[in-house]
């Protein structure tokens, strides 16, 4: 193989335009594709930033000419020569350099390429495994390199704005101590204490609000998080946060400071204009309209209660349901009658992931024809009343949830809502809806264990509204957590803390914590609360849900160099693997189940 001395890059590929021809160049890069026109060889150069064409002529060099012949599809050449305008009819504004090509005088093959799975072009539409397993190949592709410059530039943009608005960029250990933010741990065996372990960050909360206490006044991290949890399209077991905290602040300060940062991406990198301040929305009103705390507004089809119709009729899914304490609502489709029977039904069977029981249906053709799946049990001023409600016309669909529990209600219509709205496609992808949802519910209720638990986490503050009736009416009260939304995916979320110790004992005490168990688990945090602790409060953004809207993709595996797939594991490197025997004796371990 030929080495690169002398033959060292002048410009990147793409960087060529009209105002170079005349000059020498020297270009390195991967061979996009070879063409030879008998006579005239074009090897499409590639590198980072795009394409340049490289001709070989053979009657201006005939060795060269020769070696050129020998090129192909990703090997690596450096080539060296004269930028000249391409020949009249060849220039293309197909390509950025499409003006030019570098006639070739030298070339060197840095290295050969065996023939790719896949080849390397532009939102090609190779299967997920393929690219993952040669996810060096994939990122090869222009969109890819794209995705990634892009969040270069919003990691960059984020230092920068909150270095100019006072925060100190403080790295957190990620060997640490199990944080309640509520999913599973990743544990880490220590090989010095057996038997003990570290955990993985689910994100740095514990160790920034001690930063605080520590006097920093603001921390800012790019910080790396670690869930086992299931996956799904905006969440990965590994992801990362741009994660702050500000001491002597209120909701307000911290709101303002973070959505000046989005206002400015926006800016920076779509040339958006963010109106300031971004609207709020409590988390009641998102529920009863939305049916999700991270509402798409882009579109309609809001919830709205029939449970006053439902509750007399005849129907009892309908009546049973209000009676049982829970609710009936409805959304209205606009254009939805154009859902054929079969495809109701399938809608009636994926509301069920929701836990709804069923799905109910009414549809006015667009003729104005009615039909139903439960307007034959309902009185006709009953159907009439819900129709006036719904405000159908002809072509719209109205679909109903009953359950005894008004939250599977609201879930079921939420997701359902969003379903309809992507298989109609009336969500316009160049807007952008972003807002806070504010007045989170301090606690929401664990079924499973029977008990309250933190919404948010422990160290959430209360309202101060709310302080006094936390214990007695712990489902009514509030925190001081807000969560920012974009186009219907929570895209960073915060809260206020709690700074007095008395306070965050009567938070363990509801949460069902005895002192003791609060002390083993939060000893550190109560104890160092006790030295003085500021009023402090602070966000994280999900920085791939950031860069996944910006980058206008509709999964987060787009936007990570190395992600993980649905079972957790990476599929280049074949990670989580097996280990030696001898790790595992040094690391004090038995496995006592294991895969093929
Ligand atoms: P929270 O758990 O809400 O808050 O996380 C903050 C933001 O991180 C993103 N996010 C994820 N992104 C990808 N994959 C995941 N598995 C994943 N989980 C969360 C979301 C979310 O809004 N310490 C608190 C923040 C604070 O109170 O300051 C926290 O971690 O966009
Ligand atoms: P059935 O009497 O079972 O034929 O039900 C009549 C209609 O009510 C069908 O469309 C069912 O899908 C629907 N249905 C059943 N249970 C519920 C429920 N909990 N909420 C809404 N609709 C339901």
């Amino acid at each position: 193989m030929e080495n690169i001395t002398g033959m060292k890059r002048t410009k990147y590929c793409g960087d060529f335009r009209a105002e170079h021809i005349g000059e020498a160049a020297t270009v390195c890069g991967w061979v996009q594709r070879m063409r030879n026109l008998g006579g005239l060889i074009f090897i499409d150069l590639r590198d980072r930033s795009g394409i340049v064409q490289c001709t070989f002529d053979e009657a201006e060099n005939a060795e060269l000419f020769k070696k050129a012949f020998t090129v192909r599809s990703e090997f690596v050449l450096s080539v060296r020569g004269t930028v000249r305008s391409r020949g009249e009819g060849a220039i293309t504004d197909r390509i950025p350099t499409g003006a030019v090509e570098i006639l070739a005088e030298d070339m060197r093959i840095l290295s050969k390429a065996q023939t790719p799975p896949f080849e390397i072009v532009e939102d090609s539409d190779v299967n997920d495994v393929l690219r993952l397993k040669y996810r060096y190949l994939d990122l090869r592709r222009p969109d890819m390199q794209r995705k990634i410059a892009l969040r270069h530039r919003i990691t960059k943009i984020a230092r920068d704005y909150y270095d100019e608005n006072g925060f100190y960029e403080i790295e957190t250990p990620i060997l640490t101590k199990s944080t309640p933010e509520g999913a599973r741990d990743y544990l880490v065996p220590s090989r010095v204490h057996p038997g003990k372990f570290y955990a993985l960050p689910q994100s740095p909360q514990q160790y920034k609000q001690l930063l605080m206490l520590a006097g920093f006044d603001r921390y800012m991290q790019i910080a790396r998080c670690f869930r086992d949890e299931d996956l799904r399209a905006d969440r990965q077991p590994e992801f990362t946060q741009i994660d702050l905290e500000m001491s002597f602040a209120d909701v307000d300060d911290v709101i303002s400071v973070n959505e000046g940062f989005v206002a400015t991406l926006w800016e920076k990198i779509l040339g958006k204009k963010i109106s300031l301040p971004l609207p709020r929305m409590t988390y009641a009103e998102a529920m009863e309209r939305f049916g999700s705390d991270k509402p798409d507004t882009r579109f309609g089809f809001e919830l709205q209660d029939i449970s006053d119709i439902a509750k007399t009729c005849e129907f009892k899914v309908f009546s049973g349901a209000v009676e049982a304490g829970g609710s009936v609502r409805m959304i209205k489709v606009d254009g939805g009658a154009k859902f054929a029977r079969k495809e109701i039904d399938g809608l009636a069977e994926w509301v069920k992931t929701y836990r709804a029981k069923g799905l109910a249906w009414l549809k006015l053709a667009d003729d104005g024809t009615m039909s139903s799946s439960f307007a034959k049990f309902l009185t006709e001023d009953e159907v009439k009343a819900i129709i006036d409600r719904a405000d159908a016309k002809n072509g719209d669909v109205i679909f109903v949830v009953a359950d005894g529990n008004d939250e599977i209600v609201k879930a079921a219509l939420g997701a359902l809502r969003c379903e309809c709205a992507k298989r109609l496609d009336v969500i316009d992808p160049d807007r952008f809806d972003i807002f806070w949802i504010v007045e989170f519910p301090l606690f929401e209720y664990d079924e499973e264990e029977d008990r309250y638990v933190a919404k948010h986490h422990p160290f959430t503050a209360p309202m101060d509204e709310d302080v006094d009736t936390m214990m007695t009416n712990p489902a009514a009260a509030r925190a001081k957590a807000y969560d920012l939304v974009i186009n219907g995916n929570e895209a960073g979320g915060g809260s206020i803390r709690i700074h007095s110790s008395d306070l965050q004992e009567k938070m363990f005490e509801a949460l069902g914590f005895s002192k003791e168990a609060a002390n083993d688990r939060f000893g550190h945090m109560i104890e160092a609360f006790s030295y003085g602790a500021p009023p402090h409060g602070g966000l994280a953004f999900g920085l791939d849900r950031l860069v996944m809207l910006l980058a206008g993709t509709d999964s987060i595996r787009d936007v990570i160099a190395f992600p993980k797939v649905q079972n957790a594991s990476e599929i280049m490197m074949a990670s989580p693997d097996f280990v030696e025997d001898i790790q595992l004796t040094d690391l004090h371990i038995a496995v006592t189940g294991s895969e093929e």
